[in-house]
């Protein structure tokens, strides 16, 4: 057995603004407040962080920040600073997500930088990974894992991620209804684990939170946290209801 503390997160993408989002983190907190066994983060627009930090500050509930830029200030129009995210109240960032690299050109060494600068700035990186569906068919899940892995964490040492979160999320099951089962979850997970181990020694790859995405939803959680190497779970479209959130933070 493991004495990793689980983290269920929301990733709200675009969606909510501030008064709704305020809305639903009120809901959830009244739903989860009593929770102490896991973590738990929701990730609102940066529109609503602020708003949304007076309701969950100070209670089981994390606030988490959807993206970041590396300097610190200047003329960066449209980026925000981690200086920015912890004064809004943030504790975690999510970078690299899939669809900030297929939209938005994020690259593996963006998200090492912005990994570097979360870092710098105590903030904890929810570090996304996945493959495609096309290279999932070509039998490349794993190279394509190994050097998004090998790429993004360049040139950090071991005590540099004690924090860092990974989230494994297959770029086929966001937002499709087509989850992996969890023995192909468990399958990447536990890859990942043993490259963690292999790059950054058994410590690390033993303490290391890796989070599953993709479709979860109340009637998969179960199954999916079951699998040894699944620590936790980042939710999209899920995540958005308190009551269907807060029953996946229940599991
Ligand atoms: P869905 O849960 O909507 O598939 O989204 C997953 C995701 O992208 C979370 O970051």
């Amino acid at each position: 057995m493991t004495s990793r503390t689980a983290l269920i997160a929301g990733n709200w993408k675009m969606y909510k603004t501030g008064d709704d989002a305020v809305e639903t983190a009120r809901r959830l907190l009244d739903l989860v407040k009593d929770v102490r066994d896991r973590d738990i983060m929701i990730a609102p627009p940066f529109t609503a962080l602020s708003q949304v930090s007076q309701i969950v500050n100070g209670t089981p509930v994390g606030l988490g920040a959807q993206n970041l830029y590396w300097e610190k200030e200047g003329a960066f129009t449209g980026e925000i600073s981690p200086e920015m995210l912890t004064a809004a109240g943030c504790q975690y960032v999510i970078i690299g997500h899939s669809e900030r690299r297929q939209f938005f050109g994020e690259t593996d060494e963006t998200v090492n930088q912005k990994i570097r600068a979360a870092n710098a700035n105590s903030l904890i990186p929810v570090f996304c990974i996945g493959e495609s569906e096309q290279e999932r068919d070509s039998n490349l899940t794993f190279s394509v894992l190994d050097k998004q892995v090998q790429s993004g964490l360049q040139g950090f040492a071991s005590g540099d991620l004690e924090r860092l979160v990974i989230a494994y999320e297959p770029v086929w099951a966001i937002g499709t209804g087509k989850t992996a089962t969890s023995s192909q979850a468990q399958e990447v997970h536990s890859f990942l684990r043993s490259l963690v181990e292999k790059l950054f020694g058994e410590i690390l790859a033993q303490s290391i939170r890796i989070l599953y995405g993709g479709s979860v939803k109340p009637n998969n959680i179960v199954e999916l946290m079951g699998m040894p190497d699944i620590d936790g779970a980042l939710v999209g479209g899920a995540s958005l209801d308190a009551e269907t959130f807060s029953k996946i933070v229940c599991y």
